[in-house]
């Protein structure tokens, strides 16, 4: 696997060769296994994901994405398995999780020390065009600009990893729109390894370098793409067919996989 195609579009990311040993992935799971009681959920699962590299992970609902998010963020235990995760790792669920009884900024400063953390917590808002809502409640803000909230409350610690977990599916279709702009934005501005989980996907193409589906627990299909990402439109239609498809087809139409949101931790 050659990480450098990963860069494509955004030559000028690159980090250089000496700080990104391509093979040392930041992500590396072997054969990994997960079950609840009787039931497999994740089946001798292989993922590498490079430093840098947006990932989509796509599959229906069950499948075993938030399972496998979990993993990689160290909220699921899993004693005596091959799992390599950098400790620097953040992550966004659909909901922003914000705490009501903090304000916005002191949400986006959680577990921070030192004098600066407003300081911090303020260049993240503004990143994420919120740095005039420091001292608003999260009660206030439209679910947007909580996941605006989200979004800064986990770059602010500048993780090597970020996980993102079906995080705009709760959202309008025009909000959605900007927010990939914005994690686009701060992806390149970052440079983080990024896993994002969806149900969508014209969401995955737009967004990822590469497209992982997950199906009966084990990775079904994997798509690389290297056509820059303004220039996505037609030239993914083959590419949008073949991974509905493999989704099962009748989602064709609206390019939504067409199952109710379940099974969220
Ligand atoms: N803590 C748990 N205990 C028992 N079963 C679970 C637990 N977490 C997830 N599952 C089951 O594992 C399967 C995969 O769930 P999940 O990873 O949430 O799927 P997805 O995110 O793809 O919708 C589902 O059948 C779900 O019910
Ligand atoms: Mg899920």
């Amino acid at each position: 696997m050659d990480a450098r195609l990963n860069f494509l579009d955004h030559p000028q990311a690159e980090p250089p060769v000496s700080q990104l040993p391509v093979s040392q992935p930041v992500v590396r799971l072997r054969s990994f296994v997960r079950s609840f009681g009787e039931t497999t959920v994740l089946h001798g699962l292989d993922l590498d994901i490079q430093p840098g590299e947006f990932v989509a992970l796509l599959g229906r609902s069950g499948s075993g994405k938030t399972t496998l998010l979990r993993t990689l963020a160290g909220l699921d235990t899993a004693p005596g398995q091959d799992v390599r995760v950098p400790t620097s790792r953040a992550v966004v669920f659909q909901d922003a999780r914000l705490l009501p009884w903090k304000k916005v900024w002191r949400n986006v400063a959680l577990g921070l020390k030192g004098a600066d953390i407003r300081d911090r917590a303020e260049a993240a808002l503004r990143e994420v065009g919120l740095g005039h809502r420091l001292d608003a409640w999260p009660l206030t803000l439209s679910g947007g600009e909580a996941q605006r909230v989200a979004l800064a409350r986990a770059l602010v610690r500048e993780p090597r990893l970020l996980l993102l977990d079906e995080p705009f599916a709760a959202l309008d279709a025009l909000t959605r729109l900007r927010m990939h702009d914005l994690v686009l934005d701060l992806w390149r501005a970052h440079q983080p390894a990024v896993l994002m989980v969806t149900h969508d996907v014209d969401e995955a193409i737009a967004l990822a370098d590469r497209v992982l589906v997950l199906d009966s627990g084990r990775i079904a299909a994997q798509e690389r793409i290297t056509i820059a990402r303004g220039e996505r439109g037609d030239m993914t239609q083959p590419l949008r067919h073949k991974l509905l498809d493999i989704l099962g087809g009748a989602a064709a139409s609206s390019g939504v996989i067409p199952f109710p949101h379940g099974g969220h931790a």
